[in-house]
């Protein structure tokens, strides 16, 4: 069963095609490498001693993604991760957004929706839910506004994909990720933030290594036990098995609806603080932190209500935070050089 995945060498990407490598699916990359290297298709091989195709492309082009299904006819689905995702560079510049993330979706389901019995993942978030009222987040709770144009990116795209379901034979799986942190345990490959981390943990490892002289925290006046927000992190091998098992049911027609949605979350919030306690016993590091102004955007609280995944989806996250920010320590570690 060949599958293309889009964005394949990026953070949750290249996590998901070792996982498929494992379950011996054939897998073709798709990636530009704006936001990623070929040392992941390296560190792929590594663990998997499989080598997947890799086609170096920008599917922002119509032309280069007709050209890739012309070359590769027989791709029978699609993991579509390749889009632009820092919520505050999405404020300054939208339409680097909605070109990215929307035009890319549409040139690949018209590819899709030639295909007879054509499989479609994609990676949705949260950030659809805005603040919800109700904790744990369910997911008929109501999509609200966007926060930024790149939570709207990902509401309009789940929407372009239900409109395409209903006319085609695409069956589609929307994963709607909390926050995903952590590395492989094989240290072959994990987050490669470009430049100054957006996102808490990448900043906290950059912090302890000694990159970064302290972490801020944004905001610790919110309404949460210590004021800090709240949020619910995913080891990201835990979400790359999600994706195959969604995959899998699709293939096996297990699905109940042509689309169906899934909040992927340990069902566990954290705040900032906790987080920060926790890596701090982890690494045997202490933290140098500043409390702060809050960040423009922040929503005060969000994680999953994951009843959905496990009882319909069959899946359930393995790791603990602790795990999960031990591997992305061991990774920060690996790829500065230091002893792990
Ligand atoms: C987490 C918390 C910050 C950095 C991300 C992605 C989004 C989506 C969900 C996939 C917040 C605080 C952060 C720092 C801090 N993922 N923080 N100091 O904002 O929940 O969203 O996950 O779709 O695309 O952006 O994650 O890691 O940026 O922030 O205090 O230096 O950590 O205020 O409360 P966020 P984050």
């Amino acid at each position: 069963m060949k599958i293309l995945v889009t964005g394949g060498l990026g953070f949750t990407g290249s996590h998901t095609v070792v996982e498929l490598l494992q379950q011996g699916f054939e897998v073709i990359i798709a990636d530009n490498l704006s936001n990623s290297s070929l040392d992941v298709l390296t560190g792929i091989e590594r663990i998997t001693n499989k080598k997947p195709l890799f086609e170096q492309i920008d599917i922002r082009e119509k032309q280069s993604v007709e050209e890739l299904f012309q070359k590769h006819n027989t791709i029978s689905g699609i993991i579509h991760f390749a889009a632009s995702k820092a919520v505050a560079e999405s404020v300054e510049n939208p339409l680097l957004y909605y070109e990215n993330n929307i035009n890319s979706l549409v040139y690949l389901l018209q590819q899709m929706q030639k295909k007879k019995d054509s499989f479609f993942i994609f990676s949705s978030s949260c950030t659809v839910y805005g603040q919800a009222e109700k904790m744990p987040i369910i997911e008929d709770a109501p999509v609200q506004t966007a926060f930024s144009p790149y939570g709207n990116t990902k509401q309009i795209g789940e929407e372009i994909i239900s409109d395409v379901a209903k006319i085609s034979e695409i069956n589609a799986v929307l994963l709607r990720y909390f926050n995903p942190i952590g590395a492989h345990p094989s240290a072959e490959i994990g987050e490669l933030p470009l430049g100054i981390p957006q996102n808490l943990v990448p900043f906290i490892t950059q912090t302890a290594m000694g990159l970064r002289s302290e972490l801020l925290v944004f905001g610790n006046d919110y309404p949460t036990p210590d004021g800090t927000c709240v949020r619910d992190y995913i080891h990201v091998v835990d979400l790359a098995k999600a994706h195959v098992i969604a995959l899998q049911r699709l293939i096996s027609k297990q699905n109940s609806e042509k689309v169906e949605v899934f909040n992927i979350g340990t069902g566990k919030g954290s705040s900032v603080l906790e987080v920060i306690q926790a890596f701090e016993e982890v690494s045997g590091q202490k933290l140098t932190y500043k409390i702060v102004g809050r960040r423009d955007g922040d929503i005060t609280e969000a994680y999953a209500d994951t009843t959905k995944a496990n009882t319909v989806l069959g899946w359930k996250a393995q790791y603990s935070l602790k795990e999960a920010l031990d591997s992305a320590w061991k990774w920060e570690q690996k790829i500065r050089g230091k002893a792990l």
